[in-house]
């Protein structure tokens, strides 16, 4: 007979990884066991506010019972098709999704790198279909300290070195222009341009918040250049920064919307491509696709996301709440704050390098039970689930403040 393996402690877990995980990561020093709401919980026993929703994976928060309810019900009749077959999930996530974004049609993929691998090859279509552009010569402009994935094309038009170094050769097509800066826009974009891609707001980069007036502009430059203007919501979107998309700040529609991350509920891995009609309608059967993509869970879980957004309480949320954070932050500045950036429930916090790394700082957190993740050097990245509270909010800034103090 076969006993149960005796339970690890969060040390001996961490130390089992290390001969057989890649090293890929380089994880904070905690292992969580189980998660409700805006709190984890490690193998010990040991509780943690998270603030960092698994990079915004988690806007509903552990759990969401609507979102664990569509995922039970959904595994309980059908969990996977491919897309050889028609499933009775698909239609209903599309058209909500479609509808919630303001646009035409949608092309679900699974993980937030597959998107943007989609987007660019829609985008290149849709330049040699519909604009003209002769074969092979489409160019695609973004921005620099973009993070849009890891794949090879995408690291190609990377700034961050650590994320190409060593990948080569990269996927050419791309001119990397200053982000928030629409006369360097301006200037790189010519009659090979099939699309500038964007984040609307920086996340990787420390959650940096172009000027008012940026995606208006990169929009009316698009427009007037005759090339798309494709958004990457994929961190920024689905109700973070108080609004369903954060283009909408600008009362900005993108040509296409790239969609991840918080549209699988924490659950599944769910993506989408979603464009006007004349854009996603460049592609036919065997151009592109994904076994996975679209699958019945995936969208069960999509459709019910897209519900809890419809209600508009998380937008509404995450704005309201985005003032507690930002007054709460205001108030650190000089006190081992010395700036931040922050656009509703998402902060990109500067600590004073003199107080430690933001790593350094990110552990001390994690010890008083606050769970948060550098970006770079020291800035720390705040991104609660929508669904905290604000006394929630108020303890972490709290601990924050003590952790910066030295207290801790
Ligand atoms: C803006 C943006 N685009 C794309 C991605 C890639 O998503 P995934 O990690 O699901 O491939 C991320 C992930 O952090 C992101 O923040």
């Amino acid at each position: 007979m076969t006993s149960a393996p005796r339970p690890r402690s969060s040390a001996e877990l961490i130390a089992a990884e290390e001969p057989v995980l890649a090293h890929n990561y380089h994880p904070l020093p905690v292992v969580v066991a189980r998660a409700e709401g805006a709190w984890v919980e490690d193998v010990e026993g040991r509780r943690y506010l998270d603030m960092l929703a698994g990079y915004s994976a988690l806007n509903f928060g552990h759990r969401h019972p609507a979102l664990i309810e569509a995922a039970h019900r959904q595994l309980d009749r059908l969990t996977l098709t491919s897309r050889a077959f028609h499933n009775d999930r698909l239609a209903r996530f599309a058209e909500r999704l479609a509808a919630l974004t303001g646009l035409d049609m949608v092309l679900p993929m699974n993980t937030g790198a597959e998107a943007v691998e989609s987007g660019i090859k829609v985008a290149r279509k849709w330049a040699y279909d519909v604009k003209g552009v002769p074969a092979d010569r489409a160019t695609i402009v973004v921005a620099a300290d973009n993070f849009h994935g890891r794949t090879t094309t995408i690291v190609s038009f990377s700034t961050d070195e650590t994320a190409r170094a060593g990948f080569g050769p990269f996927t050419p097509g791309f001119r990397v222009v200053p982000y928030n800066d629409l006369a360097a826009l301006e200037e790189a974009v010519d009659e090979t341009t099939a699309a500038v891609l964007i984040e609307p707001i920086q996340g990787e980069a420390g959650v940096l918040i172009p000027d008012d007036g940026y995606l208006a502009g990169v929009r009316e430059l698009t427009r007037r250049a005759g090339c798309l203007f494709v958004a990457d919501e994929i961190q920024s979107g689905l109700g973070r920064t108080g609004r369903t998309l954060a283009v909408e700040h600008e009362s900005v529609v993108p040509d296409m919307v790239l969609l991840g991350k918080a549209l699988g509920g924490g659950i599944v891995p769910v993506s989408a491509v979603v464009a006007r009609r004349e854009v996603l309608q460049v592609l036919h059967p065997g151009e592109h696709g994904s076994t996975f993509g679209g699958n019945p869970l995936a969208a069960a879980v999509g459709t019910a996301v897209v519900e809890l957004l419809e209600t508009g309480e998380f937008q509404r949320r995450a704005a309201e709440l985005g003032v507690v954070l930002r007054e709460g932050l205001e108030a650190l500045v000089g006190k081992g704050v010395t700036g931040f950036r922050s656009r509703g429930l998402w902060a990109g916090v500067d600590v004073d390098p003199a107080l430690g790394t933001g790593r350094e700082v990110s552990e001390r957190l994690m010890r008083e039970g606050i769970l948060v993740k550098d970006t770079h050097g020291s800035t720390v990245r705040l991104a609660p689930p929508l669904t905290v509270t604000a006394d929630e909010l108020l303890e972490a800034l709290r601990t924050l403040e003590k952790v910066l103090s030295r207290q801790a």
